[in-house]
């Protein structure tokens, strides 16, 4: 007998296979029962024909309950109308396990009800969809770094400064010490790009934010790239490359996960590079023009103004030059005009927000030496990031971009917290 899963069906048409699984959803009469078959890799419908298999296989498939596990055995069978194309005859089913009274049932629940079941709502239709696309995802962004020459390293997450701002922070002890929790590996990512070149991290970070919109994660992932020797418009370059190089990943290898998410994959076939660009002057004055006065130059973007300048593309749009003042101590400033500086935010369309922040990085050490001190920073916790510009400094860029907003934006799933496996929420630390 072979034993086979789900998505491996389809080599094994008109032969008879052995599949563990469990029971997704049921339906059944008096003389056929179809079993909707989940066993990770995929769904696949079972046909269950009474006239075909004796009456205590019969009994079983019409008396199993939803989520119970199961063997069943059955012919792989060509069927056009199902999404995987594929379904099974079966001829033997075997009860595992019964579960009684699985919580979630084919009818709405409310989002609270699914979220304090987030172990058991991942086993849904959609939500294993929305997992397999990031897995997807994180497949191919190691696939893209490795083929373009990065390593992969790896920064703390356990730290002694932080790069962002030290209001976002979430302390601890670390013993006698003070510690937080990483909240961008970019500092380590620079020394590590000094060594290797080209280097990518993807890992953990951990933002203490009082935001709760559908855009904020307390702790989410990041793959954050460093480069050496590149410069501004080289760092847009590879991520422009990256981007259209994930989505285009998704829509080749996810066709029925993005089926079953109802995802209109024209919109993602068209996520190309190269990206249209506007600095924050034309920004400003865009959503001036649009009606917005609730903004002015110096002000940072909310999610209704990035929505609005999204809205003019079709795909992600790059949004160039911010004023030196909102940003972190670490750019570089636009050798032209010191108010702005080399930076750029990613914001991707359908309303899915800034994806990407990154920039070049001061290279000069009595530049970087003058901003710490007017970030109020402590020069002893950054003495190893300044050293970084005393030993062969080079002009050199990064980004970060955020895993779960991609996700979202690439499933089209509305909040992100259904394209994490277990979200961490401004109230919600379970399960
Ligand atoms: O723009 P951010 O804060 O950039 C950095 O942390 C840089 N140090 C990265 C670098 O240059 N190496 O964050 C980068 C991205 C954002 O564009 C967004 O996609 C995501 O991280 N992000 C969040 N995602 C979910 N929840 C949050 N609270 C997020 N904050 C940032």
């Amino acid at each position: 007998m072979i034993k086979t899963t789900i998505a491996e069906t389809y080599k094994y048409v008109d032969q008879e296979v052995k599949i563990g699984a469990w029971i997704a959803n049921k339906r059944s009469s008096g003389k056929i029962a179809f079993l909707q078959l989940r066993d990770g890799s995929g769904f696949i419908q079972g046909v269950v024909v009474k006239a075909d298999v004796s009456e205590e296989v019969f009994k079983a498939a019409k008396s199993v309950t939803q989520e119970s596990s199961v063997y069943v055995i059955g012919k792989v069978q060509k069927e056009d109308r199902s999404p995987l194309g594929y379904e099974l005859l079966v001829t033997d089913v075997e009860v595992i396990h019964e579960s009684t009274d699985y919580p979630i049932t084919p009818k709405n629940h409310g989002t609270e009800f699914l979220m304090d079941h987030r172990h058991l709502w991942l086993r849904s239709r959609k939500q294993h969809a929305v997992m397999k696309i990031r897995n997807e995802i994180i497949r191919a962004t190691y696939e893209f770094f490795n083929e373009n020459g990065f390593s992969k390293v790896d920064p703390p997450i356990l730290t002694g400064s932080a790069p962002e701002g030290t209001s976002e922070l979430f302390a601890t002890k670390y013993f006698d010490e003070d510690a937080y929790l990483s909240q961008s590996g970019q500092l380590y990512m620079e020394a590590a790009a000094m060594a290797l070149g080209k280097v990518f991290s993807f890992g953990p970070t951990f933002r203490a934010e009082k935001s709760k919109t559908r855009r904020h994660l307390i702790e989410f992932w990041m793959i954050e790239p460093e480069m050496a020797f590149y410069e501004f418009e080289d760092n847009l370059k590879v991520q422009e490359e990256y981007v259209s190089y994930i989505v285009q990943a998704v829509v080749k290898n996810c066709q029925v996960e993005l089926k079953t998410l109802d995802r209109d994959v024209s919109k993602l076939e068209k996520i190309q590079a190269p990206f249209p660009r506007i600095s924050y002057d034309e920004a400003i004055t865009f959503l001036q023009e649009k009606g917005f006065d609730d903004i002015t130059w110096g002000e940072d973007f909310g999610a209704p103004h990035e929505t609005a300048i999204a809205e003019s593309y079709d795909k992600p749009v790059f949004i160039t030059h911010y004023p030196t003042k909102i940003k972190p101590f670490y750019m570089q400033p636009d050798a032209e005009r010191e108010d702005v500086v080399l930076c750029a935010d990613l914001i991707a369309p359908e309303g899915y927000g800034e994806i990407i922040g990154g920039s070049e990085r001061i290279h000069d050490y009595e530049l970087l030496k003058q901003r710490l001190a007017e970030h109020e920073l402590d020069m002893d916790a950054y003495k190893w990031y300044l050293e970084l510009r005393q030993y062969g400094s080079v002009p050199h860029s990064g980004f970060g971009l955020g895993l779960e907003r991609t996700v979202a934006w690439i499933s089209g799933v509305e909040h992100v917290r259904e394209s994490i496996p277990f979200p961490r929420l401004l109230n919600r630390l379970y399960p």
